[in-house]
């Protein structure tokens, strides 16, 4: 098995103008979204993300047939001949989106039978949430080992669900079958995080009918004729919010130019608070100008609109060689601070205690490069930003992760000027 590792030499301003590719956690619910009407649909601006693949691996099994145009970034998806029949385990518990499968194929054949997700280990991630909205509009769950069998054999009926938590994998998988649900179904405390919108206005290309209201509602009248749809995905903030902390970290300056600033407004505005310039071109998109001098800043992870938990790591990679000492909270998962650890290697001074660290910054001549082990997507992601952050060479391992949520990373990154190279070894 050969062993991919990043090398980074850090120190180095990165400058340029970026774009960033469509938004894995969009794209993956709206493939699914695919499965409510056997059609010939057609999405943009797909990423070729590892989890994407991993979708067209299963939806082959579900005899869909999807396939590349031309430009890279479309991607045609027949469903007509969509049916249900097994999916491999171990595609299954390759990445946590696979539960989002559930929604459509139980409202679409009355029974849905797939594994465990499984995602990035940062947290327990159960789908409690899930199963119990789907009990309450009517199915039964039984659970073999790691196998879900969800059956609606009169089909779902439609209910007025409410969250305790505003959960967006268990949102988007309640929306969908809602979608194929006679009756008008409302999920009260609902995620309305980008992606969410971004799939409701697909469903809506498609012929749903959803309305959206106060406190956090969403409501959609179901079983309506639907029809196949043609819809381009939106750009990934967490995506550009990685690439601008690359420009903080290095001093640079970046422009990603197809980003929405408004989907980034707590990042950007921790940003400004730390010292950094943010600027809003009147074309569109965000410039940041990094300054190495930067001040710490604290924050606490919460749901759209709120500090995005997937910037976390990325963020906490800024606070080792800040001025002053840093604050975080990670609220939404109770497992996401490895990465901390990994900067303890490169001399950073912090403490963690339960879901909470605190980070007093050093001078960044302090640091130095170390080997560094990613774990999950964000976190790896968080490594490389604080290795180019540091004049010395830092290696980072863990690749596999960081290919599930970011296309042409070290491309990007080598065209910014950072010297990142993919080492292969066997
Ligand atoms: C989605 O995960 C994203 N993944 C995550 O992005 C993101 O971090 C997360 O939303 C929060 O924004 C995809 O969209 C594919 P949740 P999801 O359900 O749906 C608890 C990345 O790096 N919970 O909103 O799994 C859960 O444990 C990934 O791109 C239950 O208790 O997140 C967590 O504490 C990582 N029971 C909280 O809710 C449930 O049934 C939020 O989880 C479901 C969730």
């Amino acid at each position: 098995m050969r062993e991919c590792y990043f090398v980074v030499d850090g120190g180095v301003p990165l400058s340029g103008v970026i774009s960033v590719g469509g938004a894995k956690n969009a794209v993956l619910v709206e493939l699914c979204s695919l499965l409510l009407f056997p059609g010939r649909h057609c999405l943009h601006n797909v990423p070729k993300l590892a989890d994407v693949t991993a979708l067209i691996e299963l939806f082959e099994e579900l005899g869909c047939s999807c396939c590349w145009l031309e430009n890279g970034t479309s991607l045609t998806v027949d469903t007509t001949q969509s049916c249900l029949r097994p999916l491999s385990a171990s595609v299954l518990q390759s990445f946590r989106a696979s539960i989002l499968l559930l929604g459509p194929l139980l409202a679409r054949f009355g029974m849905a039978e797939i594994s465990y997700p499984g995602g990035c280990p940062i947290g327990a991630r159960p789908i409690d949430f899930h199963l119990k909205a789907f009990e309450r509009m009517g199915a039964i769950v039984e659970v073999h080992g790691d196998l879900l069998r969800v059956i609606a054999k009169k089909g779902l009926h439609a209910a007025r669900l409410v969250f305790e938590y505003p959960s967006v994998g268990a949102t988007e998988n309640v929306l969908l079958a809602a979608v194929l649900t006679r009756g008008t179904t409302t999920i009260v405390n609902a995620a309305l995080e980008p992606e969410v919108l971004d799939l409701i206005q697909l469903l809506r290309s498609m012929g749903a009918v959803i309305d959206l209201n106060v406190p956090a509602t969403i409501s959609v009248t179901g079983a309506l004729p639907l029809r196949a749809v043609e819809h381009t995905v939106l750009p990934d903030r967490l995506e550009a919010g990685t690439y601008l902390a690359a420009a903080a970290m290095t001093g640079g300056q970046i422009e990603i130019s197809n980003i929405d600033p408004e989907l980034l407004d707590v990042f950007l505005m921790k940003l400004d608070e730390m010292g950094h310039t943010v600027t809003l071109p009147a074309s569109g998109g965000v410039v940041l100008t990094g300054t190495l001098s930067a001040r710490a800043v604290s924050f606490i992870t919460m749901p759209y609109p709120g500090f995005p938990t997937d910037l976390q790591a990325i963020m906490s990679a800024l606070q080792i060689c800040s001025v002053g000492t840093s604050k975080i909270h990670e609220s939404v998962f109770e497992n996401r601070l490895v990465h901390l650890g990994e900067f303890q290697k490169m001399g950073a001074t912090l403490s963690v205690a339960g879901d909470r660290t605190c980070i007093t910054g050093v001078d960044r001549s302090l640091l130095r490069g170390a080997a560094l082990h990613g774990v999950d997507i964000r976190g790896a992601a968080g490594l490389v930003i604080a290795a180019l952050g540091v004049a010395d060479r830092s290696s980072i391992t863990g690749i596999q992760h960081l290919r599930r949520g970011y296309d042409r990373f070290e491309e990007r990154l080598q065209y910014l000027g950072a010297r990142i190279q993919l080492v292969e070894q066997d």
